[in-house]
């Protein structure tokens, strides 16, 4: 395991940041890795939190990119938390089950892809954040996949009454081969451009 450090009993707590979504495949595990992986090489003590019971973090974390989860009694200065995708939020069970995760969270960063379809189906995980996310704490909009020309633009988010109160963030993930390959190859996969895109994506975040 590369990173973490050993409890100090006056380290600052780690700033928790959750990636929240409902609908499924959008990109919270990948954002999660990428994340994580680029704060982790910057130096950052990153520890993972993987709420997901698919386990895509977890073995992510084991395997591949070989960083501490939460429960390996390390100290880290940020935890990144992964969320279940194709949860009904209109469940009581599963809205039970989400909001500590939530309102325990520094960032919830919602993830989304940027098409009509996609923030229509965000719209449930961006209510659910609004109430349930803790004073002080941000809601931040991802959109990841971004193709060139993809047409709905920033001004058509912060049109939508239902986005209200939820910061659009500048920096986006391009749909792109690097991004895909880090479940296999990790962060050596993601290097230049794409490093930088994410380091700058990472920093806005902790912002
Ligand atoms: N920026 C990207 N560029 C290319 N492929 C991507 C990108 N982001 C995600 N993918 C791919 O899209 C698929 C879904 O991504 P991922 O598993 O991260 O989504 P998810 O929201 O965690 O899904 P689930 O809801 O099932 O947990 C994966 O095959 C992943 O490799
Ligand atoms: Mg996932």
């Amino acid at each position: 395991m590369s990173k973490g450090r050993e409890f100090a009993p006056d380290d600052p707590p780690a700033m928790r940041i959750t990636f929240l979504n409902q609908k499924g495949g959008v990109g919270k595990s990948t954002a999660s890795i990428l994340l994580g992986g680029v704060l982790s090489t910057a130096g950052y003590a990153v520890a993972f939190d993987d709420r997901d019971e698919q386990g895509s973090l977890t073995w992510w974390a084991r395997e591949i990119g070989r960083l501490p989860i939460v429960g390996d009694h390390v100290m880290s200065d940020v935890i990144i938390c992964d969320t279940p995708g194709r949860l009904d939020l209109s469940s009581a069970t599963n809205r039970q089950f989400l909001q500590p995760i939530v309102a325990a969270s520094d960032r919830v960063v919602i993830v989304s892809e940027k098409s009509a379809f996609s923030l229509h189906a965000t719209k449930p995980a961006i209510a659910f954040a609004r109430a349930h996310i803790k004073p002080g704490a941000k809601i931040l909009l991802l959109f990841n996949k971004v193709r060139a020309n993809t047409k709905v633009g920033r001004q058509n988010v912060r049109d939508l009454p239902e986005f209200d109160g939820v910061a659009v963030l500048d920096s986006f993930l391009a749909l792109a081969a690097p991004y895909e390959n880090v479940q296999t190859e990790g962060m050596s996969a993601v290097t230049g451009h794409y490093r930088e895109q994410v380091l700058k994506l990472a920093l806005e975040i902790l912002k």
